[in-house]
């Protein structure tokens, strides 16, 4: 398993419902480090490059627009096996279908307003991360509780 950093973005959905401090606290928690964080106002044409592989869906231009509807916030989420985790954090794409205890499961019932993105590949990650933070906005720092995150029971 391998070190990853991920895109996430808290939807529109997400910050007019003001769960932006609640979605971030359970990725902290859970023990991802922060790299990048952000509030912008996504333009069109940058929504439609994010989801270009979804432009011959019938939800394409409503997903679109939705995203463009409103601020989001975009973070940069690193640690081990992060991209998995993360998605897995999430729950399935339907907020009606969405576990307990995930994101999607715990605030929403929408099918497209579905609160948070996640990179679902390292390559989507590299290729996300490249269209929404500017060089340097991706920051490297060292987590002082690195070894309680992970299991380091052999330095004890
Ligand atoms: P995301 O890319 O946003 O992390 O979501 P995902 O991988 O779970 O789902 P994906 O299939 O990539 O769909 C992208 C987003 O499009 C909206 N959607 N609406 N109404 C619909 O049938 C429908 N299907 C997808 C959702 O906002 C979904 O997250
Ligand atoms: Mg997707």
């Amino acid at each position: 398993m391998a070190m990853e950093t991920t895109l996430l973005i808290v939807k529109p959905d997400g910050v007019q419902r003001s769960l932006v401090g609640e979605i971030i606290t359970r990725f902290e928690r859970k023990g991802l480090q922060l790299v990048g964080m952000k509030m912008m106002q996504i333009s069109n044409e940058l929504a439609s490059t994010h989801y270009a592989q979804h432009k011959e869906r019938p939800f394409y231009a409503g997903l679109v627009r939705f995203m463009t509807s409103s601020p989001v916030v975009v973070l940069a989420v690193r640690g081990v096996n992060a991209i998995e985790i993360c998605r897995k954090m999430m729950g399935a794409t339907f907020g009606s279908k969405a576990e307990a205890g995930t994101i999607r499961g715990d605030f929403g019932v929408s099918n497209s307003f579905n609160l948070i993105h996640g990179s679902d590949s390292p390559e989507a990650a590299a290729r996300e991360l490249e269209l929404f933070f500017a060089k340097g906005e991706v920051v490297s720092y060292e987590l002082g509780n690195l070894h309680w995150i992970y299991d380091a029971a052999e330095e004890l």
